[in-house]
């Protein structure tokens, strides 16, 4: 790091207070730094694409915040209370009470992680030719949609779609364009609306609770049901909690119990926000659409009381939930990922700005303004950073879109992104600098570097296991 740029950045002004993380490490995991013939080896093998390397190839790891957590000695500890019987599991009901007593749902059906319940919800309630509006996409939400018959239609305000707007909300809906698909299509044809606390797409953007409240207002007028993807609503809180008036003095688990009564049901990704390697639920409001989810949930993922789990996970689960609604838990999550965010902003690399809860990203469009989008400019920026650090980034651009099942063609997004994503209590500061030090030698780097072209595609999902080659 250059010394222009610590007092600034860190604040090393006489009479600073900085922030720590509320714990401290009782084990660790050791990493290794590969040479960059290794690292050349490896990306070519994986086809330029993140997902294919293998892990021992990676130093530092921001692919996703996914399952990549670190458990407290509490969820160690309460992995050892499993309950591994079939049926009616003791830790499925402390579940039950954990999510109940956080989100406020009725009922709670577990699932092995958030698609599972993606499937689930998507089963019951949409039928061929239904639509469904949402605060912008996301890969595996829409993707079970549109396996259920569905079409998604994007209703998230303008702002969410350019990286420089400093909009404080970039999540929230846009009601006046949700209107329009309402009068265009009707409401008989819209089974839900869905929702996603801090939009992951958009740059871990949240959604404020007059938004929140608005549109809860303007679907009972129309009778149409409001779902919530709670993956990162925890995060989404502390943003509640940092910038709309009247929250500031409510905890973060007020603000996610206030968000939830304005929904009718939400699907969670466990491996977020709630601190574990696996695990997910849907819970829901409604006796019917429960009893289906019920039901379908035997079929897809295992009995009622497991949902695909150990019971020893959904202990782990029910403590993580708790750890991850404590207001200093939070404040240190997205502390580090504003660490991260402030080091590239201080040196002029474009990135999403506001930074969001979970991740920087970014901004591929813009630093390699010279690479067409058809060449898929944020997949090689992703590549580029593996082979200066051995760092693992996500492409979030044209390669997640996919295509249009209309046309068959891409979709082109206006957002062509790498996603750095911060695991939860996993990575200290010096990792951070690190990783900035690799990114700013990359964007140095960017007149050089040409984009890529797709050499395999797979039908679904193709981000997860598409090949490229460098074009000469
Ligand atoms: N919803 C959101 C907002 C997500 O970010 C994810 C997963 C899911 C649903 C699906 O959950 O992976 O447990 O099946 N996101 C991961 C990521 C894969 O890297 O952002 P899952």
């Amino acid at each position: 790091m250059t010394h222009e740029v610590v007092p600034q950045t860190m604040g090393q002004q006489f009479g600073r207070r900085s922030w720590a993380e509320p714990w401290k490490i009782k084990m660790v995991e050791p990493i290794r730094m590969t040479s960059r013939p290794e690292r050349e080896r490896a990306i070519r093998e994986a086809g330029y694409n993140t997902f294919l390397l293998r892990s021992d190839d990676v130093y530092i790891d921001l692919l996703t915040d996914s399952g990549t957590s670190a458990m407290s000695d509490r969820q160690w500890a309460g992995l050892m209370l499993g309950d591994e019987a079939y049926a009616g599991s003791r830790n499925f009901y402390r579940l039950e009470e954990t999510i109940q007593r956080y989100y406020g749902y009725k009922h709670l059906v577990p699932t092995h992680q958030g698609r599972g319940a993606e499937h689930l919800i998507s089963q019951a309630l949409i039928k061929p030719g239904d639509v469904i509006p949402g605060n912008m996409y996301f890969t595996t939400t829409r993707q079970h949609q549109e396996l259920a018959g569905g079409t998604f239609v994007d209703v998230i305000i303008a702002e969410a779609h350019d990286p420089a707007d400093p909009h404080p909300f970039k999540g929230n809906v846009d009601l006046d364009k949700l209107e329009a698909v309402i009068k265009r299509v009707g409401a008989d044809k819209i089974p839900y609306i869905s929702l996603a606390g801090t939009v992951n797409m958009a740059g871990g953007q949240p959604v404020s609770m007059a938004n929140v409240r608005a549109l809860r207002a303007l679907c009972d007028r129309y009778g149409i049901a409001v779902y919530l993807d709670a993956t990162r609503m925890a995060e989404n809180a502390f943003f509640i909690q940092e910038r709309e008036e009247g929250y500031a003095d409510l905890p973060i688990a007020a603000i996610v119990r206030e968000f939830c009564s304005y929904t009718d049901g939400a699907w969670m990704s466990a491996k977020k926000d709630s601190l574990v390697n696996i695990g997910g639920w849907l819970a829901v409001n409604d006796d019917e659409v429960f009893d289906t989810a019920r039901n379908l949930v035997v079929v897809y993922e295992g009995l009622h009381t497991y949902g695909g789990l150990a019971g020893r996970d959904m202990e782990a689960m029910a403590i993580g939930t708790e750890e991850s609604m404590q207001d200093d838990h939070m404040r240190s999550r997205i502390g580090q990922v504003r660490y991260l965010g402030e080091l590239l902003t201080d040196w002029d690399i474009p990135i999403v700005q506001p930074v969001g809860g979970h991740a920087i990203f970014l901004d591929a469009k813009r630093i390699y303004a010279h690479i067409p989008q058809n060449q898929f400019p944020a997949q090689m920026l992703a590549a580029q950073l593996y082979l200066d650090s051995g760092i693992r980034s996500m492409e979030r651009g044209v390669v997640s879109a996919g295509r249009d099942p209309a046309t068959g063609d891409h979709r082109y997004p206006s957002l062509e992104l790498v996603r750095l994503t911060i695991p939860r209590r996993v990575y200290t500061q010096a990792h951070m600098d690190v990783t900035a030090e690799s990114v700013k030698a990359v964007y140095d780097a960017r007149e050089q570097t040409r984009g890529l072209t797709m050499v395999y595609e797979p039908k679904y999902l193709r981000f997860f296991q598409a090949r490229f080659e460098p074009i000469a």
